[in-house]
């Protein structure tokens, strides 16, 4: 029986991919700092039939990702999945967003990840099997203004995936990383920012998307399951990355900065 550990895995894609996995008859674990949408998950599991867990776990507490390795150990016999997804969110301009803010992102959207890899990792170089999953983003492949932090940590999170999986390889571990656009979850909720129009900007992409959590983790356990590295879930922005692969980059700057300035034509009015 397929055996998942997943942070973040109280809200938005956490959460469907604890349902998606649950609902095929996995273990289930999840590691969250919401302990109300915690408690509203792991029941929601349970109406599954699954077997499932939550930890009160902060990717920004190495402590809490080893101790989360531990409790897999000790009660499954191991891990065959993990989901290094927990993240949040900025927007703004590079002269807006303190250097406090960059910290808690790096400490979150790309520590986090770091931490969980690092706790997890011997375990599956014992088991000689299992994957982890790192969840960045498109913004970690292509990278739109007014969210600087959020893109280089998501770059960061690209880069560390593409070295362990090459790293992992000989030990029998796969790597995947995946990098959704703009889709409905509480994500809006996290965002720090000093720029009122970016925020509601942001909120309206994740909120008002045409595509839901659970289709995007429908996506992502199949990438997954296929063995993808990249696992891409939005055509047009992986077509946008195609090209940008593919033209001088002069080319690819110049259409991206016309795309931006008609988007942020259309940024809400304020209320
Ligand atoms: N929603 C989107 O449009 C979108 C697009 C691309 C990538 N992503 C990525 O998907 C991942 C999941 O985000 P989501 O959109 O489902 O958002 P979400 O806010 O619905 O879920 C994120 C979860 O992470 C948890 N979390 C935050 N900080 C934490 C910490 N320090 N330790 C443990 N848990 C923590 C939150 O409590 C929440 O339950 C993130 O890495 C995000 O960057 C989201």
């Amino acid at each position: 029986m397929t055996r998942v550990f997943i942070t973040g895995g109280a809200s938005g894609l956490g959460r469907a991919l604890a349902e998606a996995y649950a609902r095929d008859g996995a273990k289930v674990c999840i590691g969250d700092i919401h302990a109300e949408r915690c408690a509203e998950t792991l029941a929601a599991l349970s109406a599954l039939g699954a077997e499932a867990h939550a930890l009160g776990c902060n990717v920004t507490v190495e402590a809490d990702l080893e101790a989360a390795a531990t409790w897999l150990q000790a009660n499954w016999g191991g891990v065959d999945l993990v989901f290094n997804n927990a993240g949040v969110a900025d927007a703004g301009g590079i002269d807006e967003m303190p250097l406090a803010d960059w910290q808690w992102m790096i400490d979150i959207n790309l520590l986090g990840v770091v931490r969980g890899c690092k706790a997890f990792v011997p375990m599956l170089k014992r088991q000689g099997s299992g994957h982890l999953v790192n969840i960045a983003s498109m913004a970690g492949l292509i990278h739109p203004p007014m969210m600087s932090a959020y893109n280089a940590t998501k770059a960061a999170v690209v880069a560390l995936s593409e070295t362990l999986q090459a790293e992992l390889y000989p030990h029998g571990i796969q790597v995947s990383v995946v990098c959704p656009a703009f889709f409905r979850t509480n994500l809006a909720e996290s965002v720090r920012t000093a720029n009122a129009d970016m925020a509601r900007l942001t909120a309206k992409l994740i909120n008002k998307s045409a595509i839901g959590a659970e289709q995007i983790a429908a996506l992502v356990k199949a990438g997954v399951a296929r063995g993808d590295f990249h696992v891409l879930t939005h055509p047009r922005e992986r077509r946008i990355w195609l090209f940008k692969r593919a033209v001088p980059f002069p080319v690819y700057a110049g259409a991206m900065r016309r795309q931006m300035a008609k988007m942020m034509a259309k940024r809400p009015a304020r209320s």
